[in-house]
């Protein structure tokens, strides 16, 4: 594995190995028995977009393992591509340090940073995909459901970034997944193949009901992710009867509740659903910091 660009990339024996680190590290972390083996080593981190537990887990993740991460906002090194070609930005980077995470629009620029750095480049969250996060969930299914081979993950919303990546890993991990969308906001049809490709473990919904019958997992995320702010009152407008609430729930009263966050109440998901004695939301937060540790070390170590 030499970059981490999404889930689809890496093998399901890779992945496995990843959880079974961060459980591992996850362990040592708690106590206190964790090596320093990233002494010395730098990680860029570009944002060109907010983020509160990716930044601070990322940054986090390396200080704990002895290494340095540096945030590069636009404020700092101009939008990418636009100040200096990103080949440039990439070759320039990737001398100064040894590895790179970024969250960007588009995956494309993923793409460009990794062909042209030299050094590990990590998907932080694109317009394509959110693997980091969907690994953080994995591992948060596992700690609450135990073995993941033939769990079901119903996802209630857009067929978003944090849903491609849910797919990616519902194929990886012998799990199936149910994604109910309003028209216009489905899953891709090229992921839909993809994740199907060698087992139907992924279908398609337009009812939510009929997505969330026989889950252990309803997973929600925001009717408007970042970057779509204008078409707020569209969206919302849309999405009305793909709610997570009490009613959807008493169809799957035993599933644990998900959310990458932020969780905006009232839209995705409601306040007494988020805060149920069903809900790991926090665990998946918490896990974004185990996961990462798990990625560095094998990526940068
Ligand atoms: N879930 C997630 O990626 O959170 P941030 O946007 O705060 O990093
Ligand atoms: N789909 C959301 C995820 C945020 C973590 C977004 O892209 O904004």
């Amino acid at each position: 594995m030499n970059h981490f660009l999404c889930v689809h990339d890496s093998s399901a024996e890779e992945l496995g190995e990843l959880l079974t680190l961060s459980a591992e590290l996850k362990r040592r972390y708690k106590q206190g028995t964790l090596k320093r083996s990233l002494e010395g080593k730098v990680l860029a981190m570009i944002f060109e977009k907010a983020s509160l537990r990716t930044r601070m887990s990322f940054q986090i993740a390396m200080f704990d393992l002895g290494g340095t991460g540096i945030s590069l906002k636009p404020d700092d090194i101009g939008i990418l591509g636009q100040r200096e070609p990103i080949k440039d930005v990439a070759r320039v980077i990737g001398r100064y340090v040894h590895g790179i995470m970024c969250r960007t629009f588009s995956h494309q620029t993923l793409k460009e940073l990794a062909e042209h750095a030299g050094v590990p480049v990590i998907n932080a969250l694109s317009d394509w995909s959110h693997p980091c996060q969907a690994m953080a969930d994995v591992l948060t299914i596992r700690e609450h459901l135990g073995a993941l081979a033939g769990k079901k993950i119903a996802f209630i919303g857009d067929g978003n970034n944090v849903a491609r990546s849910l797919a990616f890993v519902t194929a990886k991990f012998d799990m199936t997944m149910a994604i109910a969308s309003p028209a216009g906001y489905e899953l891709d049809g090229e992921t839909h193949r993809r994740v199907n490709r060698d087992r139907p473990c992924l279908s398609l919904h337009s009812d939510p009901v009929e997505a969330v019958t026989g889950a252990d997992v309803v997973y929600t995320d925001t009717w408007v992710s970042m970057g779509q702010e204008e078409e707020t009152r569209r969206r919302v407008a849309d999405f009305a009867g793909f709610q997570v609430n009490a009613d959807l729930l008493s169809h799957a009263p035993d599933a644990k509740i998900m959310h990458c966050l932020p969780a905006h109440r009232g839209h995705e998901i409601t306040d007494d659903i988020a805060e149920s004695a069903n809900s790991v939301i926090f665990d998946q937060a918490e896990n974004r910091l185990h996961f990462q540790r798990a990625l560095l070390a094998k990526l940068l170590g």
